[in-house]
């Protein structure tokens, strides 16, 4: 089992610390409203980011993708040898030739980055046989034994081995990351409702 730290604590966080506090994990949920922070779910250590990240093996950040370079460049010496999962979006996704994972990954070179779980509405993340298609969580990342770290955790919350795809390093992002180009025509279209991105073939 793992310290993990999630930063943040709105849906995304609050889904995958109850999942993984439930598997065993010991989870830390940083937050910056440490004392104003109403925690109902499985019991987890509130705290602030700073202290979340140095006090975990591995690091998630569930805070929004605009502004997350420098909100986490901020924390880079507790982020220090870290595996950090991002599960982050940017609202803008085609403002730069990098997807954010890079942006994050040369902020913080210390740090093993993995994005997954992005290309898909936050309850599924945790609970990925409730769609009716079998979804896909992609992984990109440098380290391969980064995302062997994150293959376990993935298993964690349900994802059978054959539903996880390796797309490569973190460049590979700049696909999953696009999605966000289309979630506001799909939610438009079908309400704010569970789906994810899958590769059917
Ligand atoms: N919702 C989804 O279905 C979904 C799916 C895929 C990916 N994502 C991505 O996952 C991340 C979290 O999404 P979410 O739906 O959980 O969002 P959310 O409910 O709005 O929660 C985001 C959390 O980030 C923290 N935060 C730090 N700085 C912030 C700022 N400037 N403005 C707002 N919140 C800030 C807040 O926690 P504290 O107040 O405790 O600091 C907040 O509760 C985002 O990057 C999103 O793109 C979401």
């Amino acid at each position: 089992m793992s310290i993990i730290g999630i930063l943040g604590s709105g849906r995304v966080a609050t889904g995958l610390a109850n999942k993984l506090a439930g598997a065993g994990h010991d989870v830390l949920v940083g937050t910056r409203n440490v004392d104003a922070l109403n925690w109902t779910g499985t019991p987890v250590t509130i705290t602030d980011y700073e202290s979340a990240a140095r006090r975990a093996q591995i690091v998630i950040n569930a805070t929004p993708g605009d502004g997350a370079v420098d909100r986490l460049g901020a924390l880079s010496a507790a982020l220090d040898g870290k595996i950090l999962i991002d599960v982050s979006n940017s609202h803008n996704p085609s403002g730069s030739e990098h997807s954010l994972a890079e942006l994050l990954q040369a902020a913080l070179p210390a740090t093993r980055i993995v994005k997954t779980l992005n290309t898909m509405f936050f309850t599924v993340m945790t609970d990925p046989h409730s769609l009716r298609v079998p979804p896909t969580a992609f992984l990109s990342g440098n380290d391969d034994s980064a995302k062997a770290v994150v293959t376990a955790l993935l298993t964690d919350l349900d994802w059978p081995a054959e539903w996880i795809e390796d797309l490569g390093d973190l460049g590979t992002a700049r696909g999953t990351e696009a999605l966000m180009l289309l979630v506001p025509s799909l939610i438009r279209n079908r309400g704010f409702a569970p789906f994810a991105l899958t590769i059917a073939a």
